[in-house]
């Protein structure tokens, strides 16, 4: 087994990887706790929930199950109330333990609720797609969207163990498997050359979850974020940098309707966008900006974004937690293998954009 040590202000806490990592689910949950709810969906749980219950069973612990409706589009106000429905329906108490069992989505939704239940209970994230592994149950960023801009509403709340089962990547799409490499590669592009360089090189047996590629490139994942969120959990500086990408990706999120694009998806879509500004703001070199774009294709994540007028982008990426003072902010990368976060103006902006245009704009 692998394991990853998170030491943040709010709490520090292993991520453990291994194959078969659900049976030992048990081990997490601390001896005073007095019920355990497992939040899930109905495509995970018809999958897991049965071995995740019986695993935890050897806690000793009441067990609740609240399923919430499957997607992106359910990442809202009315499906965190469905959980604290279940717990107070049930009389759970602060001693309660929330168990994550899911994706990024359940796994963002879950953590908010932990974080406001009671003024918080403690959670353990169970992630069950690449992307989560490697990204969303870790760091403690827990939130819900908003129509109006992409997990708008939310806190930072750490659980108190990420428990990662390799096994569970099996009955996962291989259009998850590609988002969640998206958020692979992310770190070798802005903190690890070296990195960057195995992906380049693993990237069809990551694709094909052997083994050996796909624990190193969750542990290597995990490590990398782990240090980020050590030295910067509130994303008061470096932080930000986990975001490249992201503001153009979140634009094609929130754009397209959330749940059209897979998160992933947009974020490596965005990368290459990201890295073309880079280009032009920073001097990455144009044979970077190519690597990133051949690797973001190779992973199996779209290379073209959404033919949309400059104006709908830029009110899109107006709505961007990094943004300060109405200016628009963005993770740019000076080398590959190191990223920072600056202004750029909107006629920059529009530049980069007007190379991804393809049709004619009016
Ligand atoms: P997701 O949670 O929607 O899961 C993708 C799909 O896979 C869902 O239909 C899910 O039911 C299904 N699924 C999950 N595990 C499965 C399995 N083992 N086998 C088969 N199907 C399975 O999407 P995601 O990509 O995991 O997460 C995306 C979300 O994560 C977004 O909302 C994003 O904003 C958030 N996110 C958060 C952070 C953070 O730091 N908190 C970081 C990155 C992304
Ligand atoms: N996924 C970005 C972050 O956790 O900060």
């Amino acid at each position: 087994m692998s394991v990853v040590h998170v030491d943040a202000q709010g709490g520090a806490y292993p991520i453990h990887i291994a194959a078969g990592r659900l049976a030992q689910l048990a081990d997490t949950v601390p001896a005073d706790t007095s019920a355990i709810a497992i939040v899930t969906n109905p495509t995970v749980a018809a999958l897991y929930l049965a071995p995740v219950q019986e695993a935890l069973a050897a806690a000793g612990k009441p067990i609740h199950v609240i399923e919430l409706p499957d997607g992106e589009a359910y990442k809202n106000w009315e499906s965190l109330n469905l959980i604290f429905d279940a717990l107070l329906g049930a009389h759970l108490d602060r001693k309660a333990l929330i168990v994550a069992l899911g994706g990024g989505v359940i796994g963002d939704m879950a953590g908010f609720a932990a974080a406001c239940f009671m003024r918080g209970v403690r959670f353990v994230q169970v992630p069950t797609t690449l992307l989560a592994q490697v990204d969303s149950s870790v760091g403690g960023k827990t939130a819900i969207n908003h129509p109006l801009g992409k997990n708008m509403v939310g806190a930072f709340y750490q659980p108190i163990a990420v428990e990662v089962d390799t096994e569970v990547l099996k009955t996962l799409p291989a259009r998850e498997i590609s988002a969640g490499l998206a958020e692979v590669i992310k770190y070798g592009m802005i903190y690890d050359l070296d990195f960057f360089d195995w992906c380049e090189e693993q990237v069809g047996p990551m694709r094909t979850l052997e083994q050996e590629q796909i624990v190193y490139a969750i542990r290597r994942s995990c490590e990398v974020k782990a240090e980020v969120v050590s030295q910067d959990e509130r994303e008061s500086g470096l932080r930000a940098i986990l975001n490249f990408g992201h503001t153009f990706g979140h634009a094609i999120e929130s754009g397209m309707g959330y749940g059209q694009w897979l998160h992933g998806e947009a974020v490596g879509c965005g990368m290459i966008m990201a890295a073309e500004l880079s280009a032009l703001v920073c001097g990455l070199p144009a044979q970077d900006v190519a690597r990133i774009k051949a690797l973001v294709q190779a992973s199996g994540c779209p290379i073209n974004p959404p033919q949309w007028p400059a104006e709908r982008w830029l009110e899109l990426m107006q709505v961007d937690k990094k943004n300060e003072g109405g200016q628009l902010r963005f993770v740019l990368l000076d080398k590959l293998g190191h990223a920072k976060v600056q202004a750029v103006a909107p006629d920059v902006v529009r530049q980069v954009l007007a190379r991804f245009t393809t049709v004619e704009q009016e």
